[in-house]
């Protein structure tokens, strides 16, 4: 994979360089929830800038349907990178139409703009190579050079991540540089003991890792609404939890192949439940209350780790060597239901090991509640793509710089 150094040695000055970025930041509104995922991609941006490239930014925002949608506008995001850059960022409200080619046409060496949300365009996401294709011929001629910094999305065969860079001179940014560089210490010679903590809604976007994994952690924590299909295939009254009940015989053989292998498989000894689903909006306090793990009441939602269960997870943390940590604990968005997530991340801070947080709302988790990122050995811009990379699977954004 050629660097950006290496692309910017053979001179940038003058040409116009398509970023594809990941500027896919939770928004409320117009407003910016967090914006660590812009804060990512702003030091390849700068080192562009600082060789006179012409930057032409590209992204996509959360999952519009190939069509305008103003709810799912890049203004915000580009407006955030100006601040960030302390520079003026032009903004195309088209994407490779007529605002986007006078748009890149007006940058002078130095300038950087942000293009519309590439998913406005069904050619960005379609699964017919033509239609990515021709799209990817209509970006390929606003730019002379790409360089591949999105890795959030480098897990998506789409035509700004896998087409485009066959069709233009390419390099991977610094932070694709830097998440693969940690992704490879998680698979490569890893220390050990590891130990992998997952957690979020759904058991069936994890089962591809954790089958993975049994072959490779010494430790899997399980948390989330995942949790709840595990403790059913237990035997457990799981209540109105989120539960994945198709998903029974997979969880049942991955036990049992944890049992086998010696992988310590660690799942909640009590929970958080209350009645009914928090408003995440008004955070207003709710009733709830904390109960076994195997003896929830029928009727309750289990919503967050227990007190018990953060005690057993830190000190199943405090001695790893290298821990994964994908997917919050529980409803982290409600102060009620944040205590399991809190003290995942309050562990992998006490921790001496190396710790990594798997991009996606843990990442936004961390954050949001309030911890210094520093105190992380990595944490990744890319929940999925992580993840992927983990399986062991060929991610299309990376082979595409590969060559
Ligand atoms: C993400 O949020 O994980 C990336 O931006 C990819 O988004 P997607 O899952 O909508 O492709």
């Amino acid at each position: 994979m050629k660097t950006i150094d290496e692309l910017i040695a053979e001179g940038v000055t003058g040409k116009r360089v398509f970023v594809r970025a990941d500027l896919n930041v939770p928004l409320s509104g117009t407003t910016i929830t967090d914006d660590g995922r812009i804060r990512a991609v702003q030091p390849t941006v700068e080192k562009l800038v600082a060789a006179g490239a012409r930057v032409v930014v590209a992204s996509h925002l959360g999952r519009p349907k190939g069509a305008p949608d103003p709810a799912f506008s890049l203004a915000p995001a580009a407006a955030r990178l100006g601040e960030l850059i302390g520079a003026d960022v032009a903004f195309a409200t088209d994407t490779v139409d007529e605002s986007a080619r006078a748009t890149v046409a007006g940058l002078g060496d130095g300038q950087v703009a942000v293009l519309e949300n590439l998913r406005f365009n069904p050619g960005e996401t379609s699964k017919d190579d033509a239609e990515r294709g021709a799209f990817a011929d209509r970006l390929a001629e606003l730019a002379d050079l790409y360089v591949g910094d999105g890795f959030g999305a480098v897990h998506r065969k789409h035509a700004s991540v896998f087409d485009l860079p066959a069709r233009l001179p390419h390099a991977a940014g610094d932070l694709i540089a830097t998440e693969v560089g940690v992704l490879k210490k998680l698979t490569e010679n890893v220390e050990r003991p590891y130990a992998v903590v997952l957690g979020g809604s759904k058991v069936s976007d994890k089962l591809g890792v954790i089958d993975h994994l049994l072959e490779r952690a010494d430790r899997i924590l399980i948390g989330g609404g995942m949790a709840y299909t595990f403790l059913k295939a237990q035997g457990h009254e799981v209540g109105s939890s989120l539960l994945q009940e198709d998903q029974i015989p997979v969880v049942l053989e991955y036990l049992k192949r944890a049992e086998d292998k010696g992988v310590e498989f660690v799942l909640p000894v009590d929970v958080v439940v209350s009645e009914q689903f928090p408003d995440l909006k008004a955070k207003a306090p709710t009733v709830h209350r904390t109960v076994p793990a195997d003896a929830m009441p029928a009727s309750f939602i289990g919503l967050d780790n227990g007190p018990e269960t953060n005690k057993l997870y830190a000190s199943k943390l405090a001695d790893a060597a290298t821990v994964f940590w994908n997917g919050p604990m529980g409803v982290f968005e409600h102060p009620d239901y944040a205590e399991g997530t809190r003290a995942v991340a309050q562990a992998l801070v006490d921790s001496s090991g190396f710790s990594v947080v798997g991009g996606g709302d843990s990442a936004a988790a961390v954050r949001t509640l309030g911890f210094d990122e520093n105190a992380f050995g990595h944490i990744s811009t890319g929940g999925g793509a992580s993840l992927e990379y983990l399986e062991g699977k060929t991610l299309p954004g990376l082979a595409a710089l590969e060559d």
